[in-house]
């Protein structure tokens, strides 16, 4: 049987009196692309912050891997090995392409202040080996050419590109992201569908969606759950989800 990657039960979650999210269940295997869609203010980045450990649920469960993650620091959840990415781009804009890669790949790194401090040792080892992985990272995102450039004057899609290179750097087991194509004309939502597709193969990496652009979720994903108002209001295909008259009344057949 297919392992379980991430396994949330009824998950709730209130910001005073708005519920973002109620009884949300959902179950990922492992090497699924599962995608979550739904109108704005559904409740789908909800969801990521309490995976990710930025929001405690005000109820219900997540596992990821069988091990609980609800309580757990955002450091620690992304030693477990989930990564991701945000709907509005976080990169350290001042510094270089390389060097926010380089960053982001510190949790590997393994050495005292003293070898920090004096720039020897193990520190030298690893500042090497986290360079040439950043370097490896780069060049699969198609980077390579731009290691020097401040990250803030990339263009809009190679930041995008570089923002999942830092959350490849942790070598994650399971890859959010939320809405990659924002922003993104039909050209480049194609292109970047190769792409995504390309580092599931590549990492063996299970990924959870969550994007507004419907050819990009049909194309990429085997599963989808669609949100409305916090709830789900359907799970399945994606020629079962598109067909589905409640996700074209509340999401597909409003213009956005
Ligand atoms: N920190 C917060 N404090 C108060 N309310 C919040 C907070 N974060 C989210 N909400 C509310 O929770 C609901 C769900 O928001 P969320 O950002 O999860 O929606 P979303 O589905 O990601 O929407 P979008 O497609 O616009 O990104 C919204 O009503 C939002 O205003
Ligand atoms: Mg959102």
């Amino acid at each position: 049987m297919t392992e379980t990657i991430l396994n949330i039960r009824d998950l709730q979650k209130n910001f005073g009196g708005v519920v973002a999210t109620r009884d949300f269940s959902l179950e990922i295997k492992k090497n699924q692309i599962f995608g979550l869609i739904g109108p704005n203010g559904a409740g789908k980045t909800t969801i990521f912050n309490i995976i990710t450990g930025i929001y405690a649920p005000s109820g219900g469960s997540v596992e990821f891997l069988g091990e609980d993650l609800v309580g757990k620091m955002p450091y620690q959840i992304a030693q477990a090995g989930i990564a991701r990415t945000f709907q509005n781009i976080r990169l350290f804009s001042n510094l270089s392409v390389l060097e926010n890669v380089i960053i982001a790949s510190h949790k590997d790194c393994n050495y005292s202040i003293f070898s920090a401090m004096s720039h020897l040792g193990s520190y030298q080892k690893n500042e090497k080996m986290a360079r040439e992985r950043a370097m490896q990272l780069l060049e699969i995102v198609g980077l390579q050419d731009n290691t020097d450039r401040i990250a803030g004057g990339l263009p809009y899609g190679h930041q995008r590109r570089l923002e999942i290179a830092r959350a490849l750097a942790i070598h994650p087991k399971l890859l959010l992201l939320d809405e990659p194509a924002a922003g993104m004309n039909a050209e480049e939502s194609e292109e970047l569908c190769g792409f995504v597709f390309d580092l599931h193969k590549k990492f063996d990496l299970t990924i959870f969606l969550i994007e507004h652009h419907m050819d990009v979720v049909v194309k990429l994903c085997d599963m989808i759950t669609v949100l409305n108002f916090g709830e789900t209001i359907c799970k399945g295909t994606p020629q079962q989800v598109i067909a589905d008259e409640c996700v074209i009344e509340a999401y597909l057949g409003v213009e956005k």
